[in-house]
């Protein structure tokens, strides 16, 4: 049966980065019998400008209709002084939150071609697959109450609040024990249980559940040391799980280890593996419209919603084979560009993998 896939640009680089993946799935409906219709929609800044939203409920409910979401990026100086409610940003976390997307899975894989594109040494990240499992309709991003309010003293107060419910922790934690047991069985918890109660709990959820899993190694880390860890010794890492907003900053983290990140591919699922994929990347306005950014991160994406949402694990070894091959190749985005390799534009570098297909 045909599955419908709704793609949404968003905004910068967005279109143009989305527009390569949408290239290679083409490809592979011609030639790999992939049974998928696509729909195009706006979200962020770009439906913003239309709507005055930046997520239209017609677009709200083509996502809740989909089989699965391929999204680019959002954002943009253009929208950054609107009103909060209104920004790029809230039409993304609308679809993770409606949709329920709690389990944000960001693989920080080096591909080997790479390993001197990193700022760190090539020895340090040689052979680096961390997954970050970051909780992500729940914490701080949707905590309530949340506000600017002016006190007694006229002075003005920002606040947001840190909350999780016992139920929002066990379901991540399950993922990412699956996850860490489809992997090489360890499993690293990041909190900040020595100020924050929130995450006290968090870990005590943890140790409660990781009976069930006998087999997978588990261990706590604070976030200040793990983002440290990060960096001195990465290769220490299998799976990391932690919530929306740790999950956030430590994924920019890694993805730097991968060499850039443009690189880092993710996928948002719901408790049925129906899901939004993404690169990890925001939508970089600085070079939007250059055709010069790196369309990998979002082909991966699309590769991930292969794997989790369309049942088509062949088709996103092809997509990841195909990447490995143009890196071969020695064809390289400016962003992770290196001596003796080809300098490439981003549609050049999605023609490229649609070639190594
Ligand atoms: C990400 C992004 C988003 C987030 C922004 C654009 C709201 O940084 O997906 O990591 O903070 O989750
Ligand atoms: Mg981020």
């Amino acid at each position: 049966m045909t599955k419908n896939v709704l793609i949404l640009p968003g905004d910068g680089i967005g279109p143009e980065i989305t527009a390569e993946a949408v290239k290679v799935l083409n490809k592979l409906v011609e030639t790999d019998g992939l049974d998928i219709s696509m729909e195009e929609d706006l979200v962020g800044g770009a439906a913003y400008d239309v709507h005055g939203v930046p997520l239209a409920d017609e677009t709200m409910a083509k996502a809740h209709a989909a089989d699965a979401v391929l999204l680019g990026a959002v954002g943009g100086y253009k929208w950054e002084s609107l009103d909060i409610s209104v920004r790029p940003e809230k039409g993304l976390l609308r679809l993770r939150k409606e949709m329920e997307l709690f389990a944000n899975l960001r693989p920080a894989v080096l591909f080997p071609q790479l390993a001197s594109a990193s700022t760190l040494k090539p020895e340090v990240v040689a052979g680096l697959d961390i997954l970050i499992v970051r909780e992500l309709t729940g914490g701080i991003y949707f905590g309530q109450p949340r506000g600017i309010r002016t006190l007694d003293n006229g002075e003005r107060q920002g606040y947001n609040t840190y909350v999780y419910s016992e139920s929002e922790v066990r379901r991540i934690a399950h993922v990412a024990f699956q996850a860490a047991m489809k992997r090489n069985k360890k499993l690293t918890s990041v909190d900040k249980a020595n100020v924050l109660e929130v995450t006290e709990m968090w870990r005590e959820i943890i140790d409660e559940i990781a009976p069930e899993y006998p087999e997978v190694q588990v261990n706590h880390m604070y976030v200040d040391n793990a983002a440290m860890q990060l960096v001195l010794n990465p290769k220490q890492f299998d799976v990391m799980v932690t919530g929306n907003m740790f999950g956030d900053i430590l994924s920019d983290e890694a993805s730097m280890l991968t060499g850039s990140i443009g690189m880092l591919a993710s996928a948002s699922l719901d408790s049925n593996n129906k899901g939004m994929y993404e690169p990890s990347h925001g939508s970089a306005p600085d070079i939007a419209g250059q055709n010069k950014a790196n369309p990998l991160a979002t082909i991966l994406s699309a590769a991930m919603m292969l794997r989790y949402s369309l049942a088509r694990e062949d088709l996103a070894v092809k997509i990841e084979e195909a990447i490995s091959k143009v890196l071969d190749q020695g064809l390289r985005t400016g962003d992770i560009m290196d001596a003796g390799c080809t300098q490439v534009t981003c549609s050049e570098m999605g023609d490229a993998v649609v070639a190594a297909l």
